[in-house]
């Protein structure tokens, strides 16, 4: 599904260019649970960027499903991302004073479905996010931390997506919490959701079937999880 080929990023700074991936190459099959781990400026949002069709890298390779994304322009790149892409945030970016089921069902406005079934799509990605139903009608900014997190989730499934991206998405929890927010990742992965778990915590990481750590913008580590 991700197939990544000696992938560069370069950022340029005014005089000095700095590069924060230097070279870096995995593949991901679908279905799989990966954890993306490393140090603070080790380049995994930089890298999350690029899987998650937000940015382009400056020199290598990029296919997902088959498709060469490494130099699409911003709006062919927008094209994949809504068809492909469910992405959750450390903060959880949700529409204040609004429901959870409109924040929900957000993403779907413009695709032209109609009200109703928009609805029942949201609905049903609560369900499977593990959100609780009586909250439903609740404003999204009247919820505790791991219920946010929840609501993100769904909304980055209503979509329908073949990858979800998450980055540090336990970042802003407590432990406990956070351990219900990947539980509910656990979940996704054995309906067959593909994801891509970013943070700098082995705990966190260790909830994934493999684990990709990089440091200094290099891969340093490739291993399979047995649980
Ligand atoms: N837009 C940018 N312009 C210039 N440098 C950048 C930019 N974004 C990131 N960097 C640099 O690239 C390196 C990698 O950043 P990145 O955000 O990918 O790290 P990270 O591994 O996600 O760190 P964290 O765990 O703190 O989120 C850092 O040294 C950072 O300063
Ligand atoms: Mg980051």
């Amino acid at each position: 599904m991700i197939e990544i080929k000696n992938i560069t990023k370069t950022y340029n700074t005014g005089e000095m260019d700095f590069q924060a991936l230097k070279g870096v190459s995995f593949t991901i099959k679908e279905g799989e649970f990966v954890a993306i781990m490393g140090p603070s400026g080790s380049g995994k949002s930089t890298l999350m960027n690029i899987v998650g069709a937000l940015d382009t890298p400056s020199s290598g390779q990029y296919l997902l499903d088959g498709k060469d994304v490494s130099s699409l322009s911003e709006s062919e790149l927008a094209k994949i991302r809504k068809e492909k892409i469910g992405f959750v945030f450390q903060s959880f970016n949700l529409l204040k004073r609004t429901t959870v089921i409109r924040n929900v069902a957000l993403p779907l406005l413009y695709t032209g479905m109609p009200k109703d079934q928009r609805l029942v799509r949201a609905k049903e990605a609560l369900a499977s996010s593990g959100f609780e139903e009586d909250h439903y009608y609740h404003l999204s900014n009247q919820l505790s931390g791991g219920q946010m997190q929840r609501v993100a989730i769904a909304r980055a499934l209503v979509n329908n997506p073949s990858l979800i991206l998450a980055d540090e998405p336990t970042g802003n929890l407590d432990t406990k919490t956070g351990e219900k927010v990947l539980e509910t990742f656990t979940r996704l992965n054995d309906k067959g959701h593909t994801i891509v778990l970013i943070t700098h915590e082995y705990d966190v990481a260790m909830h994934a079937n493999r684990i990709i750590t990089i440091r200094d913008g290099l891969i340093e580590k490739d291993e399979n999880i047995k649980h």
